[in-house]
C-alpha cells in the first residue's frame, strides 16, 4: 500500500494513503521557566524545561467549508463560518478569544494546503490555564501538527513553532516565542530571541515541585506592566536586565555540574528582580516562602506571575514535604517531571 511521509522535525510518521482522511491526534507539552522570563522579552536568554503535562488535539474533516472548534476542558465549543463566530457552548466571548488563536494557525495551514476545506477540531488539555505553564502555546503547537498532518502538508518542527509562535501573538502581543518553541521542541531549551534556542544536555536530575495559586491572570497584561517600568525607569532596569543574564550564565554551568544548591540560589535571586519588577504577587509570595521554610533550596515564581505558578527546587527527600507545605498554604502543587518529548502525533 502507497504510504505518505508527514514530517514532523525528525521523526517521520508513516501514515497509509486509505488513513490521510480520518483524525489525526497531536500532543504538546507545557512548559516551566526555570530562569529569564520577562527579561526574555527584552532578547536576553532563558531557561525552560518541557514537562509531562500534555494538551491534545484532534483533527477532522468537515463536508462543509466551516472550522468548527471544541475545547473539551473548557467546555466550550463554536463555529467559524465566513468570517463570523457561532458560539455552540459556552461563553460567546471567552470562546472567541481561545478559538481566535487556533483559527489563524489553521488559516496559515490551509495557505500552504492551498485549498479552503471544513475542519472539527477538538482540543483536551491537561495544562493549568492562565497559570504560566505556557497551555495556549500547548494547544495552538497541537493543533497546527494535527492539522498539518491531516492535510498531509509537510512541516519541519520549525514550520510548526513559527505558525504556532504566530497564534501565540494573538493570545499575548509580544510574545518571545519561548512557549512555542518549548512546546514544539521539548527537553531543556537555552532560548534567546535573536538566536533562537539550543538544547541543553542536562544529564542530572533538576526536582522540582509547582505550584499553582489558583489565581488567573493574562500574560499581555503582566508583560505590558514590564514595558510601562521599563519605559519609566530604564537605567533602573537595565542593570536588572544584565543581572537576569549573569543568572542565565551561571545557572547553565549549574546545570552542567548538577550543583542543585547554586540553582536555587539562582532561583531566589531571579524571583527577587521579578518581584522588583512587580510581577509577583501576594498569592505567589505565600507559596515560595512557604516551599523555602519547607527546605526548598530555592523557589520562584514561573511563567508571566501576578498569580499563575511558582516552581520550587529542593533535594529528592525533601519534595514531599515542599509539596505538603504548598498544599498546606492553599497551593496546587505537583511534583514536574521533565519531558524529552515536543509536539508528536499521538495517532490517528
Ligand atoms: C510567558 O510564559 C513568559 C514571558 O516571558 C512572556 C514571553 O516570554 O513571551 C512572561
Amino acid at each position: 500500500m502507497a504510504t505518505t511521509q508527514v514530517w514532523l522535525g525528525m521523526l517521520p510518521c508513516a501514515l497509509h494513503d486509505s488513513d490521510v482522511h480520518m483524525g489525526v491526534i497531536a500532543s504538546a507539552p507545557a512548559k516551566v521557566i526555570l530562569f529569564g522570563e520577562h527579561f526574555v522579552v527584552y532578547g536576553e536568554p532563558a531557561i525552560v524545561l518541557a514537562i509531562d503535562k500534555r494538551a491534545y488535539a484532534k483533527a477532522e474533516l468537515r463536508e462543509d467549508r466551516q472550522l468548527y472548534l471544541r475545547s473539551v476542558n473548557l467546555n466550550l465549543s463554536g463555529y467559524f463560518k465566513n468570517g463570523t463566530f457561532k458560539i455552540e457552548q459556552g461563553n460567546a466571548r471567552e470562546a472567541r478569544s481561545k478559538f481566535k488563536p487556533l483559527k489563524l494557525a489553521v488559516e496559515k495551514i490551509l495557505e500552504i494546503h492551498g485549498e479552503n476545506i471544513g475542519l472539527n477540531i477538538e482540543v483536551n488539555s491537561t495544562v493549568p490555564v492562565a497559570a504560566g505553564l505556557g497551555s495556549s502555546a500547548a494547544v495552538a503547537t497541537a493543533v497546527t501538527a494535527a492539522v498539518g498532518t491531516l492535510l498531509d502538508v509537510k512541516m519541519s518542527k520549525e514550520s510548526v513553532f513559527h505558525i504556532s509562535y504566530e497564534a501565540e501573538k494573538i493570545v499575548h502581543g509580544t510574545p518571545s516565542g519561548v512557549d512555542s518553541a518549548i512546546s514544539t521542541f521539548g527537553g531543556t531549551l537555552l532560548f534567546q530571541m535573536d538566536t533562537g534556542f539550543k538544547p541543553l544536555d542536562v544529564k542530572t536530575d533538576v526536582p522540582l515541585v509547582i505550584g499553582d495559586t489558583g489565581v488567573e491572570r493574562s500574560t499581555r497584561d503582566q508583560v505590558l506592566k514590564v514595558r510601562q517600568i521599563r519605559n519609566k525607569y530604564p537605567r533602573v532596569i537595565e542593570p536588572m536586565m544584565r543581572t537576569a543574564r549573569e543568572i542565565v550564565l551561571r545557572a547553565i554551568e549549574a546545570l552542567k555540574e548538577g550543583d542543585l544548591e547554586t540553582l536555587g540560589d539562582l532561583m531566589n535571586i531571579n524571583n527577587a528582580l521579578l518581584y522588583g519588577l512587580e510581577v509577583s504577587d501576594e498569592s505567589l509570595e505565600w507559596l515560595i516562602n512557604a516551599a523555602r521554610r519547607a527546605g526548598a533550596l530555592g523557589a520562584k515564581l514561573t511563567g508571566a506571575g501576578g498569580g499563575g505558578c511558582m516552581v520550587a527546587l529542593a533535594q529528592n527527600d525533601r519534595l514531599k514535604q515542599v509539596l505538603e507545605a504548598i498544599k498546606r498554604a492553599g497551593g496546587r502543587p505537583f511534583i514536574a517531571k521533565k519531558t524529552d518529548e515536543g509536539v508528536k502525533i499521538e495517532g490517528t
